[in-house]
This record gives C-alpha cells, structure tokens and sequence, in this order.
C-alpha cells in the first residue's frame, strides 16, 4: 500500500500537458467489441481504471496490446461475453461492455456493480432501455444475463440523465434492427467522442452532445483508430492546483471548452483564466472571492469536479456554497478535510463553506477518487506535511500526479504506508 506526502503550502509555476480522458477511454475501448478486428485508440492515459478495463477484455478473448499512450484492441477472438465480479466490483464503469456485448454476440452476463462509496449507482436505466428493445434480463447469482437475437431499435426517454446509461444504448443500438431515438440523453464530451469513434467504424449516430441522439442501425461495424480526447476532471483540477496556489500555469493540450463551466466559476471568483487553442493559463493574483456552486449534468457544473472545489471555497474569502445534486453520498471528503482544520457544515446536500482560515497538515485518507484529489489539494495549502493514505483511488483516475505536480514546483512524493 502506498501514501502519498504533500508538504505544503506550494506556489505552482510552469506548464504541464493534460492526459487523454478516463471517462472517454474507458467507452472508447469498450466500443470495439462492436466489430470484430483490430482497432488502434491513441491518448489512452496509463491508470489503474484503464488497465482494468483492459483486462476485462482480455479475459474476454481479446488481443490487447499496451503501448502507452496508444492501445491496440483486437477483437477477433473475443468469445467469452463475461464480465466476472472481481473485475466489475473494483470499478463500476466495466457495466459499459453490456451494450456492446449484447449488440455483438446476443448475450452476455455481466456481474452487478453493487453499491460504491459515492452512493447506490443503480443500472436500472440501463436495463430498462434494453428491455424496450427487446432484450430478456435475468437477475441470477449477481450477475446480469441478458438475452437478444438482435436488438431493435425503440424510443428511450431516460427519466434521470445517465452518462453511462446513454453510453451503453448508444453502442447496443448500433447494430440493433431499426432507429433508436434516447431522449434525455448527457451531452458529455466523452458521449459525443464515443459518437465519434462509432461512426467511423461505420455507425450512424446523429445528435450526440445534445439531450437526443438517433441512431439508426447497421448489420455490421468495423475497426477504426481514435485518439482520446483531453481529460476535463484533470484539466479542472490541475486549475484548482494553480489557482490555490497564487502562481500562473499552463495547462496545454486541454480542451477549453469542455470547462467552460469551470473556468466561468474561477472567473467569477476573481480568478485570471486565460486560453489559446488548446491551451488554458489560470493566475490567481488576488483575493479569491467565495464560490457558488451546484453539481448538474454537463454543460454545468460536474460533480467530478465537487470536491476539488471545495479545497478552492477553503481558499476564498469569505462564505461559499457548493450543493451536490448527482449523487446522494458524494461528501466522505468532508471529516478529513476538518481534520485539516476546515470549517465545513453540510446541511441536506448542501455544503456550506468558511473559506480563509489555514489548514494544517494531517494524515488523511479518502474513500474516493475526487475526493483524493481534494486531499492532495489540500496538501497544498496545508502549513506543513500531510500524508493522504490509500492513493490507489488517485492512481484510478490521474495520470502522474506526483510526477505533474512536482514539475509545476510542489513538494510531493509517494512513499511505502503501513496503514491501511
Ligand atoms: C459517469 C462518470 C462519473 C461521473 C458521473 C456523473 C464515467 C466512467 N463515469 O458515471 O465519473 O461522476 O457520470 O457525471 O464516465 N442512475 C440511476 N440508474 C441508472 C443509472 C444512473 O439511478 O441506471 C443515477 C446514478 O445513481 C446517479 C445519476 O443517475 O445518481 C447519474 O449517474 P450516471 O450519469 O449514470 O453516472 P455514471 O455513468 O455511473
């Protein structure tokens, strides 16, 4: 088990290069069981989440071939649509083979998720949409069987926004009999990428970024190449890194616009953002004024991005309010950061936050990946050293965090932990 230590407080200067997305790279890899074939996915960041997923599809019967950033998948010898518990457990985003399985092979049995330490995450949604077209689900052992010769395409109008919901439709309609209409469907950038990917290997799915995506169906696809997107969750917290520190940074290859929310926020909290391209500068020279904010499907605010702001409202002055409306359990960062010293109070989903007053450093541990970030973070305005233990959920999610953290000019270093 290993920790990592922060000394703190730290000015951060220089530049850093923002990694492919998790979230995008962990769809796009599941796309390519829709055809069967060799696919190339470049970008792919080098996490504990990607490796999984990896995994899955190896046991599955896939070639894969790791050589970071660039992934080769090939398909042709997948025979086995079985997800197995001790996979899926260590990370939920492994339900994402379901679609593609079903649409492929007219079966498969993945193990449930279960619940995770942000809440319950059902995949009622999911299973419901593949039930109107036309799939048979059983419940058996723990295990989701699902059963198909070809899907059909059906109207699916998603009664909550579901990233993941959205995603796992999308790729079983590709190959189902007939248009399939998901209302309400997320806008992420990781859907409209996914879109991206489908279409060159030959899908047709039309409206994705916006809340309907029609996909009418083909009788096959085929492989492609595809480059991963910029990570927006790595982008906004190496800008809450920067912005807390009072020093200027630049982030290059980032996509600007897909944080727009966030840089609207720092902007409004008297925070310099400046872009170029593909490139993002945050200077916080001044005071940072407190922070309103309320975690919403994209475009808004992401909930990805909760707890990094909360470290930001600690550094503000003054009151701030952050209100998590995505998932009902999402505050377990919260009792470490008031060891640090915090003033925090939650009130429903409501976190009210005094901002302004030093932490001090104290050995910490998280519970999730977000929340891990925030404790780095608030290593980082901390008065002295703070330990954040189990970082196997940091190493889920950020790619060389140390190694990006320490070029900026932070004092930070992973070190062997007794302590579980
Ligand atoms: C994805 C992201 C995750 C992000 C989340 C919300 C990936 C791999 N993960 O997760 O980082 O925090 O979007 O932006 O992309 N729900 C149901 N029933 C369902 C499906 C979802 O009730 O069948 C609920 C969830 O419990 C949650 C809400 O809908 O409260 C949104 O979840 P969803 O968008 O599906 O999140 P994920 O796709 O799991």
């Amino acid at each position: 088990m290993e920790k990592i230590i922060v000394e703190g407080p730290a000015k951060l200067e220089g530049a850093i290069e923002i990694s492919g997305a998790k979230n995008a790279a962990l769809p796009l890899i599941c796309a390519t069981i829709l055809a069967k074939g060799q696919n190339v996915i470049t970008n792919v960041p080098r996490l504990g989440d990607v490796r999984t997923i990896l995994k899955l599809l190896a046991i599955m019967g896939c070639d894969v071939n790791m050589a970071w950033p660039k992934v080769e998948i090939d398909t042709t010898d997948l025979d086995n649509p079985m997800a197995p518990y001790e996979l899926v457990k260590t990370m939920r985003a492994a339900i994402l083979v379901l679609g593609p399985l079903v649409a492929r092979f007219g079966k498969a049995k993945v193990s449930l998720p279960g619940g995770c330490a942000i809440g319950a995450r059902p995949i009622n949604l999911h299973l419901t949409a593949l039930q109107a077209m036309g799939a048979e689900i059983r419940i058996l052992n723990g295990y989701v069987e699902v059963e198909s010769k070809r899907l059909h395409g059906a109207v699916i109008n998603f009664p909550m926004v579901t990233v993941g919901g959205t995603e796992n439709i999308m790729m079983a309609a590709t190959l189902a009999k007939g248009t399939t209409v998901i209302e309400n469907a997320a806008r992420e950038p990781e859907i409209e990428d996914l879109a991206i990917l489908l279409n060159k290997m030959g899908a047709r799915v039309h409206g994705a970024g916006t809340s309907t995506i029609t996909i009418e169906g083909v009788d096959e696809l085929f492989p492609a190449n595809h480059s991963v997107i910029p990570d927006r969750i790595e982008t906004g917290t190496f800008m809450v890194a920067a912005a807390i520190g009072g020093g200027r940074v630049t982030l290059n290859n980032a996509e600007p616009l897909h944080v727009q929310n966030i840089i609207d926020k720092m902007r409004a909290s008297n925070i310099e953002v400046t872009t170029s391209g593909r490139s993002i500068t945050i200077h916080a020279k001044g005071d940072i004024h407190p922070i309103d904010v309320i975690t919403q499907p994209y475009p808004l605010f992401p909930t990805d991005m909760q707890a990094q702001f909360m470290v930001l409202a600690l550094k503000a002055q003054g009151t701030s309010m952050i209100t998590e409306s995505i998932f009902e359990n999402r505050y377990m960062h919260v009792p470490e950061l008031l060891r640090m010293g915090a003033s925090i109070d939650i009130n429903g989903h409501t976190a009210i936050i005094r901002g302004g007053k030093p932490l001090s450093a104290a050995t910490v541990m998280a519970t999730d990946l977000r929340a891990s970030a925030s404790l780095v973070l608030a290593g980082l305005i901390a008065e002295g050293t703070t330990e954040v233990l189990r970082i196997y959920h940091l190493d889920r999610g950020y790619e060389n965090i140390v190694e990006k953290l320490n070029a900026l000019g932070a004092n930070i270093r992973r070190a062997k932990s007794e302590m579980y």
